[in-house]
């Protein structure tokens, strides 16, 4: 049964990040046949954008290391888009000898976690961003832009919107389509999200990417459909995080977030049956059930 809310979109899309920042923050390294598994069963249960993995320094992030291996063993469907996150110009090398068609920069909007997460400064991520992204799009790759630390960070404590209105328009200057604001650590709350997204003035231009270490990542969402963003990143399960941000932990459950829009009468084009499928195998094979109140309601019930 649907009840509508006025003011939300018809249609969100989904932008799954499951196997890169939910499998970047697991202690095991999971096997590059499971990870090719994962990915195809998401673009079965419906997913249209699915980040696959990362083409970072493969030492900062070990369960990482197989991008080649994976994108060499993915299927990779028509109609599904396959993103990858790149730092810098060593991954962007990488990703295109891989045949990738679409990558994603990361910037921090804090000094402190810039140096932690890219060993560079604030201004200096932007001097190793800056290549990557034109060399990108002369190569006829879309580039999408992530601005980290939103609304607060655990060094520095709360974010400054003006700071993160500055890192996010200089990405969105730099030739990135679209923009995803980062709670790395889930201290957000729904006013806070809103004000963030009226102070860009450009809800078309935005994603949002909430971590749910509070609980807070759905009511966030809400507020942010409600200020006209329509593209929501979350992961099967709620796995994710940072393992440069110790306080993070996991993503908004695309299932939690599936339930709510089906419920609203929002339109995904996902299975909801098969997600929680995906994520009880899944959890399964990491030895944990999965966080989502919607898999732990449903799992078993399908
Ligand atoms: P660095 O040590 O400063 O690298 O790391 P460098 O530029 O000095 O290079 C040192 C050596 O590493 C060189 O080799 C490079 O070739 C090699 P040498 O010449 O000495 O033999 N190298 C590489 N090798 C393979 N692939 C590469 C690469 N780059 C350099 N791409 C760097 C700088 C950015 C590479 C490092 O800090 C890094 O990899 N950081 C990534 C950390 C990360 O992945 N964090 C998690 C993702 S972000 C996140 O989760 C947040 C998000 O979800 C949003 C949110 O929640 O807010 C997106
Ligand atoms: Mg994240």
């Amino acid at each position: 049964m649907t009840h509508r809310l006025d003011g939300l979109p018809e249609r969100v899309t989904v932008y799954e990040v499951g196997p890169r920042d939910g499998l970047q923050n697991e202690k095991a390294i999971i096997p590059v046949e499971v990870k090719a598994e994962f990915v195809d069963r998401l673009a079965d249960a419906g997913h249209q954008v699915i980040e696959a993995t990362s083409f970072v320094h493969p030492k900062w992030v070990p369960q990482l290391a197989d991008a080649e291996e994976l994108l060499t063993r993915l299927e990779r469907r028509p109609g599904v888009r396959y993103p990858v996150l790149v730092p810098n110009e060593r991954g962007l090398d990488r990703a295109l000898a891989l045949g990738v068609t679409e990558i994603a920069i990361f910037a921090s909007a804090t000094e402190t976690f810039a140096a932690k997460n890219l060993n560079r400064s604030l201004e200096g991520q932007f001097a190793m961003f800056e290549p990557v992204v034109a060399r990108a799009l002369d190569n006829g790759l879309k580039v999408r832009g992530y601005v980290s630390m939103v609304f607060g960070d655990p060094w520095e404590g709360p974010t400054p919107i003006d700071q993160v209105v500055t890192v996010g328009r200089r990405l969105l200057d730099m030739g990135c389509y679209e923009l995803s604001l980062g709670d790395t650590i889930g201290v957000g709350t729904p006013g806070h999200a809103r004000a963030l997204i009226e102070a860009f003035g450009a809800p078309d231009r935005l994603a949002v990417h909430f971590h749910d270490t509070y609980g807070q990542a759905l009511a966030n969402t809400l507020a942010a459909l409600q200020a006209g963003v329509s593209v929501v990143d979350a992961s099967t399960g709620g796995i994710g995080g940072c393992p440069y941000a110790e306080s993070a932990t996991g993503n908004l459950a695309t299932e939690d977030l599936v339930w709510m829009l089906h419920g609203l009468g929002i339109e995904t084009g996902l299975d909801l049956d098969k997600l929680i499928a995906t994520s009880t195998w899944l959890a399964g094979l990491l030895g944990r059930p999965s966080p989502s109140r919607v898999v732990q309601a449903l799992a078993g019930k399908g």
